[in-house]
């Protein structure tokens, strides 16, 4: 089969469209045809993806987690899943990912596919939708009549967050560039800051809980935002605690847990086959174009994931 692999630790130059061996489920796991594969920008620095659980260096790891696809073989003791089952997954990011034509899931990891969205906009729904829910649910406990700030609307994760802060019936505001402000008012948002004209402190005041997806500068000035005892979480770099602690606030950098994922990427394809929710992507490429795909969702910028097709 074809895959990337990533012959070094860096840059997008290090990943490299060649031949992989064909894997075969061990005990517990099901091969998927990767039909589609999320891309995730800061993958290449994390440790996770050139070492394995246990601590050992993986030679040659294929990135990416997200995926869409269809169970190609089902592996001894798992009774939960058939082969030909239309799936999505998050999958862990301590093995081989889903930039390749197959790849290794474990049959707990598997969800429905949403049978309303192609294989391409499945598979930018399970990292995004998953942080998202877990950052203002579990992490933000946010309630329906709060005042949330999302920054970065109109990304990956903001998309799903201002739909899920929307349905919960909380006042969202968010911030987008010039482009992007009519797609998140569609998308439940209230208010929207043009970051790109405006400065969300001189705007927006009193907010109970801010999601930060972007980092940078903005995340001091979001603080600012906060009414006393509010909370800023951040999935995109440190906050200052300092500056917080000085400000009657909470912070915390939130990583998305695994545990829960199948469950609620269950609910989650529930609610976009009800038209309950939507998706967006930014851009696909093939498979043999990761580098460039890697490359351009390292920037930042657009309204929504980055998607490999691969078949
Ligand atoms: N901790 C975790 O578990 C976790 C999980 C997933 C993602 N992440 C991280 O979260 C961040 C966001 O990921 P993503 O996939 O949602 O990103 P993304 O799809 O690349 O989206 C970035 C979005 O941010 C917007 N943006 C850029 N600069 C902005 C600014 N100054 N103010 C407001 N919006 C701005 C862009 O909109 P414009 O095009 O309009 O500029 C774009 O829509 C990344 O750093 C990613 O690594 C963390």
């Amino acid at each position: 089969m074809k895959a990337i692999h990533l012959h070094g630790r860096g840059g997008p130059e290090h990943l490299v469209y060649e031949e992989a061996p064909q894997p075969h489920p061990g005990p517990g796991e099901v091969v998927v045809r990767v039909y589609a594969a999320g891309v995730i920008a800061p993958e290449l620095i994390w440790s996770a993806t050139y070492e394995t659980n246990a601590g050992s260096l993986r030679s040659l790891p294929i990135p990416g987690h997200d995926l869409s696809g269809v169970v190609e073989e089902v592996g001894p003791g798992v009774a939960t899943i058939t082969r030909g089952a239309a799936v999505y997954a998050l999958t862990a990011f301590d093995r081989d990912g889903t930039a390749a034509e197959y790849t290794i899931a474990l049959s707990e990891e598997l969800a429905p596919k949403p049978r309303l969205l192609d294989h391409v906009h499945a598979a930018a729904v399970p990292l995004t939708a998953l942080t998202a829910w877990q950052a203002l649910f579990d992490q933000g406990q946010l309630q329906a009549g709060q005042r949330v700030l999302i920054l970065g609307g109109s990304g990956g994760v903001g998309i799903f967050a201002v739909q899920f802060a929307h349905r919960k019936g909380a006042q969202v505001i968010t911030t987008t560039s010039t482009s992007n402000v009519a797609f998140v008012r569609s998308l439940g948002a209230d208010v929207v800051i043009d970051y790109t004209q405006t400065r969300v402190e001189d705007e927006v005041h009193q907010v109970d809980l801010v999601l930060d997806t972007v980092g940078g500068e903005g995340t001091a000035s979001a603080l600012a935002t906060l009414k006393p005892g509010g909370t800023l979480l951040t999935i995109a770099g440190q906050p200052d605690v300092r500056q917080a602690q000085a400000l009657g606030v909470r912070t915390a950098f939130f990583p998305a847990q695994m545990g829960d994922t199948p469950q609620l990427l269950t609910t989650v394809s529930r609610l976009i086959d009800e038209a309950q929710l939507r998706t967006s992507i930014a851009a696909t490429f093939p498979l043999s174009e990761a580098a460039k795909a890697q490359e351009l969702s390292q920037r930042g910028h657009g309204r929504g994931r980055i998607i490999l097709h691969v078949a």
